[in-house]
Order: structure tokens, then sequence, then C-alpha cells
């Protein structure tokens, strides 16, 4: 007996039935061809969702309804009728599986993007979005009467390709942005009150609901609180709900879906792609607000990781589909996988690998899902030529470099010179901000014991421990280590940054830190944090224009959230050239100057590491001809997405 009978309980959807409850909710994936169409690689991976037993399938983030709007990052043209091999081949593959199929439609009015087209974008008025800061053209009366059409046109596509139906969103995108008089400053019909603000989203989902079937099925997304911290720009959560219980109450949709958050600024974004800094199931209560006043299927969302927490809002009749979105990503199988008892690989919602990658203009992968970029790892075949594998290092890198080998029949050892697997990601996990990273560790731990492979823990990484298993391939994931010759003249030693979290020094009479940063994304935050609140008084200087450049918009509100009761003092522009005794002379890499920083008492380096090749070169002294690879720092010191993709290729390839 499953623990999850109302998670995998059918529903009635409109005339359709939905065989459980569990949603991927729309998102983009950066995946499209030029032009917004729709490649294979999408389609494919939409259809992998259906295959692993999602209840319903919802598509393609932000697809446009109109050649004027795209995201910056490129969104599928629904507009196109080019599209329509591809749609009507989704719908089919969906429907064999098993799920329902809506796609996402938008006009994302100001937060769209004139890059790629040079034509200004459409919007309600000329107010820019804080953070994208498109000044927009406003879209007259006969024009929104036309954008409607688009909507309507497209919704027919959907139709006539077989879909079960559109998502009309409102979440951060035209329809909200007539809601908002941060934005809405209209003297027309469409701005000035709550009914005429809310005159052009009514109006685009009544016409798509006159213009389509009755089985048709029309979703409405929104989100309930904005939680952007920027007050002029906020709609009242109290107006949000009584938007959302007006739609639902239209008569023109079947289904309301919600989340919280914004994508008009960072802080928003932080909510709205919430990552393991946010607490789960975040939307949960203003859900639950609005089920109680809404006739029609509420979808909820926003980090609904287990689904034991789905189980639970289910129960308290919060909603009544879940979304599990990144959940999904993470582990596709996961709504069939809570049907037959078996355990599942939890997103740990570290956001870098795929919301993070998005918006930093790279397609989305999974940190802990190296399938998502490289889906014929699911199906690897056994190995012609079975051999044994030992790896050295079980960090993530060499873990997934041991699966890897053992799924395709390798006998795999892993020598580990810690009593613990996980490497940097275990000091994190343990110390430092991101303890969502053990959730991996124990779940590819347990999936390494169920296919055999044998781990020797405190064992020394040398050639000879290695020879004694006389193996056919070494795979070297040793790691890296801070190289050793940074500021060698100096008398303080440099201090890892990533392992400063584990054990924070005390100060010893000067408790002035440095914090040379190269990393730019989480390391030199998080040790600033841990060495403030340890009586240091931190300095932290990077190259890069500002703290953290290398961090994306979901996770950058909350390190200067956290970091705000201390107060670091960030130098940007800044390299460290040379030090002096207890000094440090900085370069402004824009200009040149040098300016000191005297009497250091802690220096503390994230970044500038060097891979540990001492094993590697031992190996290839003493046994020329064996097949050794490289993975994860060990090859070069990049991030722990880096060293999951990279770990699982090398072991996949092996024999
Ligand atoms: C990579 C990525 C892209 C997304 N793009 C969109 C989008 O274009 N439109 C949208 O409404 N939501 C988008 N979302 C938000 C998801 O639909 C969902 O609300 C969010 O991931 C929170 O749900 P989760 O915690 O179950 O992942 C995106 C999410 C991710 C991870
Ligand atoms: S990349 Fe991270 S946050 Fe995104 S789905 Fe994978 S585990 Fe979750």
């Amino acid at each position: 007996m499953t623990n999850f009978q109302r998670v995998l309980s059918p529903m009635e959807l409109g005339s359709k039935t939905v065989r459980n409850r569990i949603v991927s909710t729309p998102h983009a994936t950066g995946w499209e061809l030029d032009g917004g169409l729709i490649s294979d690689r999408e389609a494919d991976y939409l259809i992998r969702k259906a295959k692993g037993g999602a209840g319903l399938v919802m598509t393609f983030g932000s697809a446009s309804v109109d050649p004027t709007t795209a995201a910056s990052y490129g969104a599928v043209a629904l507009w196109d009728e080019q599209n329509e091999p591809q749609l009507r081949r989704m719908a089919k593959e969906i429907h064999a599986h098993g799920s329902l199929l809506i796609s996402q439609a938008t006009h994302m009015g100001n937060r769209g993007s004139s890059k790629n087209t040079f034509t200004p974008v459409r919007g309600v008025s000329t107010l820019p979005e804080p953070d994208h800061r498109e000044v927009s053209v406003p879209l007259t009366k006969a024009e929104l009467q036309q954008l409607i059409q688009r909507y309507v046109d497209v919704a027919q596509r959907l139709e006539r390709c077989g879909w079960d139906g559109i998502e009309i969103t409102s979440f951060a995108h035209l329809i909200g942005q007539f809601w908002n008089s941060g934005f809405n400053d209209r003297t027309d019909e469409y701005g000035g009150s709550l009914e005429n603000r809310m005159r052009f989203g009514k109006e685009v989902v009544a016409a798509v609901n006159a213009a389509t079937g009755d089985d048709f099925l029309i979703s409405f997304r929104m989100s309930l609180e904005f939680q952007t911290k920027t007050r002029d720009f906020e709609i009242p959560t109290n107006e949000l709900k009584t938007i959302a219980v007006e739609m639902a109450n239209t008569g023109d949709i079947d289904m309301l879906s919600v989340t919280v958050g914004d994508a008009m600024n960072n802080p928003g974004l932080s909510v709205a792609m919430g990552s393991d800094f946010i607490p789960p199931a975040t939307a949960k209560e203003v859900a639950a607000d609005v089920a109680r006043e809404i006739e029609i299927p509420l979808l909820v969302t926003g980090r609904i990781l287990t689904g034991e927490a789905a189980e639970e809002i289910l129960a308290s009749q919060s909603a009544d589909l879940v979304g599990m979105t990144r959940a999904i990503i993470a582990d596709p199988d996961m709504p069939q996988k809570l049907a037959s008892g078996q355990s599942v690989r939890e997103c740990i919602g570290i956001n870098q690998g795929c919301i993070g990658r998005l918006y930093s203009g790279y397609p989305i992968i999974c940190s802990v899902n190296p399938a998502i970029r490289t889906p014929e790892l699911e199906s690897l075949e056994p190995s012609q030529q079975i051999g044994k594998v030992v790896v050295v290092g079980a960090g993530a890198a060499g873990l997934e470099a041991a699966k890897h080998a053992a799924k395709r029949g390798h006998e795999v050892v892993i020598l580990e010179r810690d009593d613990a697997v996980g490497g940097r990601a275990r000091i994190n996990a343990e110390h430092g901000w991101r303890p969502s990273w053990q959730k991996y560790l124990d779940y590819i731990e347990a999936e390494l014991q169920v296919l055999g492979v044998q781990f020797e823990f405190g064992a020394a990484a040398t050639a000879d421990a290695v020879l004694a298993h006389s193996p056919d391939s070494v795979v070297i994931a040793t790691g890296s280590r801070l190289r050793p010759n940074f500021l060698s003249n100096s008398n303080l030693k440099a201090v890892d940054g990533d392992r400063i979290v584990a054990e924070p020094p005390q100060p010893n009479g000067n408790n002035k830190a440095l914090i040379i940063d190269e990393e730019a994304h989480m390391v030199a935050p998080n040790a600033a944090e841990v060495l403030g609140n340890n009586g240091w008084d931190v300095t932290i200087a990077t190259p890069l224009q500002m703290l953290g450049g290398e961090i994306d918009s979901t996770l950058i509100p909350v390190v200067h959230q956290k970091l705000a009761p201390y107060k670091p003092q960030v130098i940007p522009n800044a390299r460290a050239l040379n030090a002096e005794g207890s000094a440090v002379v900085l370069e402004n890499v824009m200009t040149g100057e040098t300016s000191g920083i005297e009497d250091i008492g802690l220096l503390v380096v994230s970044g500038h590491r060097e891979s540990e090749t001492d094993l590697l070169e031992e190996l290839v002294q003493r046994a020329p001809e064996l097949d050794i690879r490289r993975v994860g720092d060990a090859h070069a010191p990049r991030d722990l997405d880096a060293a999951t993709d990279e770990g699982a290729l090398v072991g996949a390839s092996i024999g």
C-alpha cells in the first residue's frame, strides 16, 4: 500500500481525467531552435516527463503568442505554424504515455527583450520593470484586440494539434502588468480601477474560451504574493487574492495555477524560483486561502520537493494538484517511483544547474541528473569488455563515474582517503550553505551499493593502493587544492575558502580578514558569513565588478540578505598582486592602480585552485599502458555541475 494515495489518485479536469495530481509546470529550457522552433531535444524532454508518470505535462516556459514578444533567453514561437508537426508529435507521444498536455502561452510585455529583434517591446505603458529596464511602447486599444486574437489563434493551433489545453499566464507578464499600478498608468478603460486593470486578462480568457471546444482546457497562472521588496511595484496580496477569485469565477477557465514571487526583480525571483535557501512548499498557505473560495481545480507550485510534501498539501486541501517541476527535472521517474515505492532522487534546490544557467544565458542542465544534458545516459548498453575499474576519490565526479561504469557492468572499487563520500560537496553540506547536497550524496551512495560498487574509505591515494587492485581502468577523481604559491612573499598562510567554513578560526588580537575571491560564486560569501559570525571584520576583494559576479539572479538576493548583518567591505575590480609581511597589495584590474591592505590577521582565498595530479603522474610512470582518465576538479577545477556531468560521461565511456 503506497503512502501517496491522494497524490496518485486521478481527478476530473474539465471534461478530461488526469491520472494523478503531479504536474510539471511550464518552464523554459533554452533548447528551442532559432526563430522559436521546437527542437527534437525539447520535445523528447517533455515526452520523457510523461513516460515518468507525470499526470499533467505543461510545456514551454513563456511560449510566445506574438512575434513581438520573446524572452531574452528565447522562447517557443507558438504563433508560428512551422511548429505544428512537432506539436502533433508531442501530443501523440505524451498521450501514449498517459499524461495530459497543456502549453503555456504568453505575451511578456515589458519583460520581453528587444536585444534579438531590435524591435521595441510592447507593453502596458512606458514604465520599465525594475530589473530588465526595457521601455516598452504602449499597446493601443486596437492592438490589444489584435493581441487577443493572437491568443485565440495559438489556442486553436494547440487544439488542432491534439493538445488538451492552453495555460494563459499573467505571472510577471503582460496580463499581470496590466493589474499592476506600478506599470499601469493608462487612462483608458484598461487603467485606473482594479476592474479596468483586470479587463485585458479577462478579455483574453473569454475570447480563448469562446473560440475553443468545451473539452479544451484553459489554465490561468498567477502569483499570489510578490515578495519583491520593491514596494512601489508590488500588487498587494489582498488584491492578488481578489484577482485570483475573480478570474476563477469568470467561467472561462478550468484550472487556476498559483505560485508566489515574481520575476520583475531578483528578490521576487529568489522566491518564485525558490532555492534551498527558501522554505519548502512556499505557496501552500496563500493557495489554501484561495482554494477555500473557488470552485475550479487549483494547482499550487513552489518548492514541493517530495511525495510526502505533496500528499500533505492535498490532505490539507490547500490545492487539488501539485506542481513539482524541479522535482521532475531531478528525477523524471518520480511519479512512477512514488507508485512503486522506489526511492526518488530529490531536487536539491541549488538552482545553479537549471534556472541559474538559464538566467546566465545557458541552456538548462540538472546538477544531480546528468541525463538532462545527455539523455543517452539513461539507456547505456552493457560493456562488451567487462573489466575492473578503480575510482580514486568519492567526490561528486568520482561517484558519478563509479555509478555509470557499474551500470555498464564493470566491477568498480572506489578508494577514498576520508571516511565518507562527498569531497567538497560534503564539506559544504555539513558546514556550508548547501546542506541539501547531502541528499544527493546519500542517494547516489545508496545507488552505488545496489550496483555492487565496493568502497574503501581511509585509503591512501597511492599508486600501490590502486595497482594492488589490478585495474583495467582507473578514474582519477582526486579533486583540487589551493595553489600553494599564492602570494608566496607573504607571512600570511592563505586558507582555502572552501574548507574554512568547517573550522573557522577565532580572531586572536587582530580580527581583520581578507578574502580574495576568484571563484565569484558562493564560496567567498559563505566564508564571509561564517567569519563575520565568528567576530572577523571581513573584506572581500574580487576581480569582477561585484560580489558574487557568477551567482545567478535567483540566489544573489539571499547572499546579500545573509551578509547584511556583517556588512563585509567589497572591493570590486581588484586582484591580489603581491604581499609583503601581513599586507596585501591589490591591483585595480580596470586602471592598474594599486592599493594596500595592511595588518591582515587572516587571508582566505576562494578559487585559484589546481588539480591534484600527484597520483596521476605516478601512475602514468608506473603503468604507462593503463587506461587512466581524469574527472572533475582533478581534470580542471570547476564547479560541482561540471563534476557530476563529467563523472557520468567518463564512467559511461569506459570499455
Ligand atoms: C529552468 C526553469 C525555467 C522556468 N521558466 C518558466 C517560464 O517560462 N514560465 C513560467 O510560468 N514558469 C517558469 N518556471 C517556473 C516553474 O514553472 C515553477 O513555477 C518553478 O520551478 C517552481 O516550482 P518547483 O519548485 O516545483 O520547481 C521555470 C522554472 C525553471 C526551473
Ligand atoms: S539543477 Fe538543482 S535545482 Fe535544478 S532541478 Fe536539478 S537539483 Fe533541482
